[in-house]
């Protein structure tokens, strides 16, 4: 599994992602920069903010009504892609693709 980090700039990472982990912990275990994640995945600050590439959305559980709550606190607006990275985990054989938002560095 892999999940490819592009940040607002539009460099790309692509990370070799363990299954189980969330999209978070692995920017975080890989020093991928663009994911503050100060709450550590307790869905209370909204810095792990990312916009998941349009293809991906549809293999993605949909989110929870906390998740969505705090996305409307998020540093840089919400689009209809966006998700909590922390809350997005990744799974055998998945090859998820996502931006991160240029007010997280
Ligand atoms: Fe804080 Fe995701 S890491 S909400």
């Amino acid at each position: 599994s892999t999940v490819t980090y592009t940040d607002h700039a539009g460099e790309s990472r692509v990370v070799e992602a363990t299954v189980g982990d969330s999209v978070m912990e692995t920017a975080v275990r890989n020093g991928v920069p663009g994911i503050v994640a100060e709450c550590g995945g307790s869905l209370s600050c909204a810095t792990c903010h990312v916009f998941v590439a349009e293809a991906d959305l549809a293999s993605l559980p949909p989110m929870d009504e906390m998740e969505d709550e705090m996305l409307w606190g998020a540093a840089e607006d919400r689009r209809d892609n966006s998700r909590l990275s922390c809350q997005l985990t990744v799974t055998e054989g998945s090859d998820l693709h996502v931006t991160t938002p240029s007010t997280q560095v």
